[in-house]
């Protein structure tokens, strides 16, 4: 069983500027609860209670009058900063001492899942011993995520913002890594966006035959609240199943 997850809270939200130029986007509320309520309540699912948060710059104490040491939930949460956006794949390097040498689960701050059977696919996938598991969902822009293409139930391709594709199945912000992942972090170069990219790390996986995949299946939502549309988005459709 996986024990550890880390929450990448970071980003510059410039999407939602100015709403996000005093208070981190993961902080804002989606109806009733600060957004990164639902990816800790994703880790949590999977029953992970040890868990670190990496946040920008200088916004660790706009977090941790949120959510404390995690007590209240009966959890342990820790913070890192992320002094710059240099991809997601830096959470590995910034938590190598908190991983420690274990298997780890990767959560971003802005993702929201809702499945009907969530629990039962998290918990799977928590079981996981060696390489790395990601959760697929259908989008109809598959032109602003990672873009996976399957055959056979197998992973054969990856790919980060395809401009053409024939695969509508992105990579969702939900990562499970065996304890490899901080070194295969470290050999990772910058892509042309200048950032260490997760589908690079999961591609070099797949080529080791290492890369699984799950569904949120139907009547699934994932929303990545990441523009104002979606943070809309996401905020009705939470009132609607509250
Ligand atoms: C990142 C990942 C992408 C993934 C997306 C999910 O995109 O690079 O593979 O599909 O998160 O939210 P970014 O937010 O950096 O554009």
């Amino acid at each position: 069983m996986i024990k550890k997850g880390i929450i990448l809270a970071g980003g510059l939200g410039s999407r939602m500027s100015p709403i996000t130029k005093s208070v981190n986007k993961q902080l804002l509320p989606i109806y009733d609860k600060p957004l990164i309520f639902y990816p800790l309540s994703i880790l949590m699912l999977a029953g992970i209670r040890d868990i670190l948060i990496i946040v920008n710059k200088g916004q660790v104490e706009q977090f941790r009058k949120v959510l404390k040491n995690g007590e209240n939930f009966g959890i342990k949460i820790q913070y890192k900063e992320q002094k710059n956006p240099n991809g997601l794949p830096e959470a590995f390097i910034i938590g190598e001492k908190f991983i420690n040498n274990n298997n780890v689960a990767l959560i971003l701050g802005d993702n929201f899942f809702y499945a009907q059977s969530l629990t039962k696919s998290l918990q799977k996938a928590n079981k996981l011993k060696n390489g790395a598991k990601v959760f697929l969902h259908p989008v109809k822009n598959p032109k602003l995520y990672g873009i996976a293409t399957i055959k056979d139930k197998k992973i054969t391709d990856l790919k980060e913002k395809p401009t053409k594709t024939k695969s509508n199945l992105a990579v969702t912000g939900l990562y499970f890594f065996d304890k490899k992942v901080v070194s295969l972090s470290k050999t990772l170069r910058p892509s042309k966006r200048k950032e260490l990219e997760i589908i690079d790390l999961l591609n070099k996986y797949r080529k080791k035959n290492k890369l699984s995949a799950e569904f949120l299946g139907r009547g699934g939502a994932w929303l990545d609240a990441g523009s104002i549309d979606d943070y809309y988005d996401t905020t009705s459709f939470v009132s609607a199943v509250e």
